[in-house]
């Protein structure tokens, strides 16, 4: 994944809004970073391998003129992190300057054909076809929009573009295809970027570009085509009403942190989705002969959580599946009774999508759930549900999991209501229980962070930990894993306590840490001897349990308390929150920059 950002100011200088809008792109990609910009008929680019800062401490991003830029950040699909790879990249004559995300896959014949016309190509990306064809098409006598719009008929594969020309330096073009692409309007500038946040700070008037849409961004106004018959799309912008300060870190240290606590507030947001969303999910689910839940990383684990909320809670069950999985597993399966429910939280995840496109080729009904409005995951899907968590920057996910599992829950509850499985009593029991949802985080957040800092500060310097948990919490142990993998590269293992007297009881050391989730539900009993038994070899046993289990404290060497009394269908929601800051606490305590993790990018768009 990758961030391109474009404008076009009234007057003033672009580079610096440029270079702003790379700084809240990062998430999307931090190993390379550029911009261009064109005054008086000249183009000036600046760009280099590294975070953003660095690159800005090395070159002065800000000092290019003129009132048109373009900016890129990068995570490398093509070729290297090196400066030459880095975009924006430019034509022979430095005429034209590109930005690109995604991938041309058919760049390596488009950029056989142009070096067989004299073409030299500097990097090895795929993106630098684009500029060299448009110039190849302007020399025969093609517009910079003509050219523009033959080259992207000619590109194959799926991406976001910005494209500007030194002869026409009040416009932008940008497309996209299978891509995210957004622009921002307002009263001093035009804007394109990746995404809506970038431009928040100075515009809430936003218009989303759409799939095989080109768009003509000139002095405050735009054009949308659609590039293969060029008909005229008319499309309004739209007032978007996130705050811009949800894009900010708000005092924390780190986007990971401010996340995390950012949760009551947000599954307040999510709890209130709209019934008539609900309404027709659930409809769908309902009728469902055969149901996948289809997604990746922690995505995956809200879909195995939300398998055990659908079984109990509504006596439906489904198959949750790697997205990378999916095609292999069950492919030849699925046909026009299957129904998939993938979820993502950027919607632009490659295998989650791949394996959304298989089954739309076999006809089975597709139902998304995911963050991002717009983003083709909500393109593709039959039904889609926003999880309304607003936009997640730290590159682990944390509330946009518990608003996925907060989604899910209230699914299985209209579910379990439809479908006649829970009693009046219970149900308002339920829905009582999660209109308290937020308020339980945030007592969990207020009295036991400082705890789990403790604990994380204990443990830091252990090569491995051993995670168990089961039923439902099964999910929350391995998503616990995930985090502390991404932000700390632990190579944890998680084990269903039922499993504890395997292999796995092998690894258990003395003095080596061993964690437990045991909320008081129908697993309780049998997690207590599993935590016996791991004792028994001397591991040291950190458990998340429910406010006064004396039970499992009298065994634990350190606990951490959750609330008492959370139904079953939500306790992953209580249960991660100290082990989404244990990751995070152990990520600091190791000097390790835990919204950057080593290799990581926010979204894997392409495979
Ligand atoms: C989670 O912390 C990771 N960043 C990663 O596993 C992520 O959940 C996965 O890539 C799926 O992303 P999605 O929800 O945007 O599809």
């Amino acid at each position: 994944m990758v961030g391109i950002f474009g404008c076009i100011l009234k007057e003033g200088n672009a580079a610096p809004v440029v270079h702003e809008a790379l700084k809240r792109l990062e998430y999307r990609g931090y190993d390379s970073a550029g911009e261009a910009t064109i005054h008086e008929g000249k183009l000036y680019v600046k760009k280099d391998h590294g975070k953003i800062d660095d690159v800005h401490a090395q070159h002065n991003l800000d000092d290019l003129p003129g009132r048109i830029g373009l900016g890129h950040i990068r995570w490398a699909t093509h070729g290297a992190p090196m400066q030459v790879n880095t975009h924006p990249h430019l034509d022979c004559r430095k005429e034209v300057a590109v930005v690109q995300n995604g991938i041309i896959e058919n760049y390596a014949q488009i950029k056989g054909e142009l070096e067989e016309l004299g073409h030299i190509f500097k990097s090895k990306t795929d993106t630098e076809v684009i500029p060299h064809l448009i110039e190849e098409k302007l020399q025969k006598g093609l517009s910079f929009i003509e050219a523009a719009r033959e080259t992207l008929n000619r590109l194959e594969g799926s991406f976001a573009v910005a494209i500007v020309h030194v002869n026409d330096s009040n416009k932008i073009l940008c497309a996209q295809k299978e891509n995210s692409l957004a622009i921002g309007l307002s009263e001093t500038a035009v804007y394109c970027s990746s995404d809506i946040p970038t431009f928040l700070p100075m515009t809430k008037e936003t218009v989303l570009v759409e799939n095989g849409e080109l768009v003509i961004l000139g002095d405050g106004d735009y054009e949308i085509r659609d590039f293969a018959n060029w008909n005229q799309i008319v499309r309004p912008p739209k007032l978007i009403d996130w705050i811009p300060e949800v894009a900010e870190k708000e005092g924390f240290p780190y986007f990971m942190i401010k996340e995390i606590h950012a949760q009551p507030a947000c599954l307040r947001s999510t709890i209130r989705l709209q019934e008539e969303y609900l309404d027709l999910m659930t409809a769908f689910l309902d009728r469902a002969k055969e149901l996948f839940l289809v997604a990746c990383g922690t995505s995956y684990h809200a879909c195995l959580a939300a398998s055990y909320m659908f079984s109990k809670m509504a006596f439906l069950s489904t198959h949750p599946v790697y997205a990378s999985e999916f095609i292999e597993q069950v492919g030849k399966s699925v046909n026009i009774d299957s129904t998939i429910l993938a979820l993502s939280q950027s919607g632009e995840t490659a295998d989650t999508l791949a394996a959304v496109d298989y089954a739309r080729s076999r006809a089975a009904t597709i139902l998304g759930l995911t963050n991002v409005v717009g983003s083709t995951l909500t393109r593709v899907s039959r039904v889609f549900i926003c999880q309304q968590a607003g936009p997640e920057i730290g590159v682990a996910a944390t509330k946009t999991f518990t608003a996925q599992l907060s989604v899910l829950a209230q699914i299985a509850l209209k579910l379990a209501e439809k479908r006649g499985k829970v009693s009046h009593v219970e149900m308002e029991h339920f829905k009582a229980k999660l209109r308290q949802i937020p308020n339980i985080i945030e007592k969990i957040i207020q009295t036991q962070e400082e705890k789990v800092k403790q604990i994380a500060k204990k443990y830091r310097d252990k090569p491995y930990f051993l995670f168990f948990g089961r039923g439902i919490s099964s999910a929350v142990t391995l998503e616990s894993t995930l985090k502390l993998l991404e932000t700390n590269q632990i190579p944890s293992l998680t084990y269903s306590g039922g499993e504890v007297d395997g292999d796995i009881i092998n690894l258990v050391q003395p003095g080596y840490p061993a964690i437990f989730v045991c909320p008081k539900d129908d697993t309780h009993k049998k997690i207590a001897v599993d935590i016996a038994e791991v004792k028994a070899r001397g591991a040291s046993i950190v458990a998340i349990i429910e406010e006064g289990d004396e039970q499992i404290k009298s065994l634990a060497d350190d606990y951490v308390e959750v609330m008492k009394d959370v139904p079953e269908f939500l306790s992953p929601i209580q249960c991660i929150i100290p082990l989404q800051l244990f990751a995070y606490y152990m990520a600091v305590g190791r000097g390790l920059d835990p919204d950057r993790p080593r290799h990581l990018t926010k979204a894997v768009t392409v495979k």
